[in-house]
């Protein structure tokens, strides 16, 4: 069967974006077939879409994927034709402890990703989606949101009454935000806008800072736990927001090293890391059973995602040239 297929050739870059067709077999044992519908940006699909870090061969890219299984190989026995379903970051990790450095197994980079109408896969590359979310909501879950959920849930452990930093209001920050409120803590958000400061306190952010207008922003933070200190902090800025970070930090906080939105390298205070004592845990994404366990609690709560457009797949170009321009709150998809 012949599906309509983003490629991405070589090298990457916007001018290697072609629109072709690729074959998907039948489904072998263990294996399941999905008809995609929907996929989520991530800056790492940026990064390989664009040419930052394009592929060495051409590639489908896009990590994040979404659809209905249409058929299941023999022994498949989590899965029916109907599921709706949504690709998993590290199809090899299951569980425990990280198995993978980098991105060779990853959809989109490493191997093919999901911007196609259909995809034969083995089962570990998805899990179900929540209940009652489109497959546009479905998409934003393989990357960011569960980036978030490991970071603050299983990397940390999150109680109610903890104090959660997150910074911006792309993908990874506003899951951040909705799985904090959903523990019960409390949440400091920065933005570099007001307006969007303003939709970040409807979401229930709880205490609010223009990281552009107030450039001692991790100081104020403390100050608004009354000087105790962040339990917990979501860096996505990279270089330029770690040390603000470290200072919102109580003495044992837990950092989650995530993003690179400043750049990939830079100095780092290790006599405010050791005097603080602060956990600093790098991470990527998570594995298939974090995953189960965050669309557990995705139904439990009753939550949604925050979708800022949706483009035709046919308009990937446009909507990473979107995803640069920072005007987005929240995640953008692609539909098919
Ligand atoms: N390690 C992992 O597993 C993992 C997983 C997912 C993402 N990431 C990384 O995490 C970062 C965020 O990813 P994303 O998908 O959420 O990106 P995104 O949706 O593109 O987020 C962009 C937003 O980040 C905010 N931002 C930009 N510069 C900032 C700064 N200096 N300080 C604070 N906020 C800033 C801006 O928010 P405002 O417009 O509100 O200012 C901007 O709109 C990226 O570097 C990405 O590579 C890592």
């Amino acid at each position: 069967m012949q599906n309509k297929s983003i490629i991405l050739l070589t090298g990457g870059g916007y001018d290697k974006v072609t629109v072709g067709v690729r074959d998907a077999d039948e489904p072998k044992a263990g294996e399941i077939t999905v008809r995609l519908h929907a996929n989520s940006l991530n800056y790492h699909d940026f990064a390989v879409v664009s040419g930052m870090w394009g592929p060495s061969e051409a590639r489908i890219p896009m990590a994040d994927g979404a659809g209905v299984v249409t058929a299941v190989g023999d022994g498949v026995s989590d899965f029916v034709v109907g599921d709706h379903v949504v690709s998993t970051f590290f199809p090899t990790w299951l569980a425990g402890e990280p198995l993978v450095e980098g991105f060779a197994t990853t959809p989109g980079d490493g191997v093919d990703g999901y911007a196609r109408e259909t995809v034969t896969a083995s089962t570990q590359a998805f899990t179900l989606a929540p209940k009652g979310w489109s497959h546009v909501e479905a998409s934003t879950l393989t990357t960011a949101a569960l980036t978030s959920w490991r970071a603050l849930m299983s990397d940390d452990a999150l109680k109610p009454g903890d104090t959660v930093l997150v910074q911006g209001t792309g993908g990874v920050s506003i899951f951040a935000l909705q799985f904090a409120k959903m523990a019960g803590a409390k949440v400091i958000a920065t933005s570099s806008s007001d307006e969007k400061l303003e939709r970040l306190k409807a979401l229930g952010a709880d205490h609010l800072i223009n990281y552009r207008k107030t450039a001692n922003w991790g100081e104020v933070a403390r100050e608004i736990t009354g000087g105790r200190g962040v339990d917990h902090i979501v860096e996505v800025g990279g270089p330029s927001t770690l040390d603000q970070s470290m200072m919102a930090a109580r003495v044992g906080a837990h950092i989650s090293v995530i993003g690179i939105l400043t750049g990939l390298g830079g100095e780092l205070s290790i006599v405010t890391a050791l005097i603080k004592q602060l956990r600093l845990q790098g991470l990527i994404v998570g594995n298939r059973t974090q995953q189960q366990e965050m669309v557990r609690a995705i139904d439990a709560n009753h939550m949604r995602p925050i979708v800022d457009k949706v483009f035709p797949l046919e308009n990937i170009v446009e909507a990473f040239q979107y995803q640069e321009s920072n005007q987005h709150f929240g995640k953008i998809c692609l539909e098919m």
